[in-house]
């Protein structure tokens, strides 16, 4: 059969990487939100998914901050659809790979790794959670991907959120007391489609958790600072200077872990991934951004 990767989360920065890079011969069919409402697919039944050779979940509710007042919303696309795609994709016999997040870890020191206990603060974080039981419950061959920080030149995300407040003031303040592993989705994207293969190539690759992320680590300052140098590189206006401050002088509603750093040596000894430095990626994302003239 030829590979048909059926992908969730498509318009969403992973997504939209994995699309613009298929492997060579994978078709990979990503219907959008009106056409697949991951809030709304526990009222649907068990999803038909026998075109398919893979199932790569990359959708999530994402917005950290607002899930602390949506938790139904939030758990629908987190942990209900995860679940009923694991569901479908063990119906069809093929593997999922489910995208999840560093924020399932809580109090505590990083780098952590895979079999480490979890305890989210966040509404998100627990969502995520729970769906990564609901994909391990469902019976599907699975691969959990936590991820961290994911930055891009697409959507919504911290670099281009201090690209566009360094061009409108001269001083910011921003948390330096959370550190963590920034992730380019790209980089990712090829990761999840190494793993995938893996998958659909070899029906005794055996289910588990990997973590990935880019090398290396930083705090919120620490990104922003790497931003802005690269920045200036390219001739954009940045801050005369950026204060480090603490989460408690900047409260958001959800709680974050003061350390989130993934460690990958699982995924570099199972699949032969070895991401590259985080700053690489920073810079990657601000040329292009700088490119185009969308770094405002
Ligand atoms: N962003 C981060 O910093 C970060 C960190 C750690 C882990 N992760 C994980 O990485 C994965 C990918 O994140 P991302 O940054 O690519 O996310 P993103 O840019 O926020 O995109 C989220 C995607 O999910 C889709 N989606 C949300 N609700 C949906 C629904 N009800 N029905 C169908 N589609 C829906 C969105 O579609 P629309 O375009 O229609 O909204 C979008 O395509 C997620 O599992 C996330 O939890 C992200």
């Amino acid at each position: 059969m030829a590979e048909r990767w059926l992908l969730t989360g498509g318009s969403g920065q992973v997504g939209l990487a994995l699309r613009r890079n298929p492997p060579p011969g994978v078709d990979i069919v990503a219907p959008g939100r009106d056409v697949l409402d991951l809030s709304t697919l526990i009222d649907q039944g068990v999803l038909e998914l026998s075109e398919f050779t893979a199932v790569i979940n990359c959708a999530a509710y994402t917005a950290v901050d607002k899930a602390e007042t949506e938790p139904a919303q939030a758990h629908a696309v987190n942990c209900e659809a995860a679940g009923m795609l694991g569901i479908a994709a063990a119906a069809a016999g093929i593997p999922i790979i489910h995208v999840s997040t560093d924020y399932v870890f809580g109090e505590g020191e990083g780098p952590w790794r895979e079999d480490d206990p979890i305890a989210p603060f966040s509404v998100y974080g627990k969502t995520k959670a729970a769906g990564e039981m609901a994909v391990k419950a469902s019976r599907a061959r699975h691969a959990i991907v936590r991820t961290s920080w994911v930055i891009s030149a697409d959507g919504k995300n911290f670099v281009k959120t201090m690209l566009r407040l360094g061009a409108e003031r001269d001083v910011l303040q921003v948390v330096a007391d959370q550190r963590g592993t920034p992730t380019y989705a790209g980089d990712l994207a090829s990761a999840l489609a190494r793993i995938t293969a893996r998958f659909v190539a070899d029906p005794e690759q055996a289910s588990g958790v990997w973590h990935f992320a880019n090398a290396g680590e930083t705090t919120w300052h620490g990104l922003a600072e790497q931003v802005f140098a690269c920045a200036s590189q390219h001739g954009l206006k940045v801050p005369t200077k950026v204060e480090p401050i603490t989460t408690s002088e900047y409260p958001a509603p959800a709680r974050r872990p003061a350390d989130s750093r993934l460690d990958f040596t699982k995924i570099a000894n199972d699949f032969g991934i070895s991401p590259r430095p985080w700053q690489e990626a920073v810079a990657e994302i601000v040329a292009r951004l700088a490119g185009e003239g969308q770094a405002r």
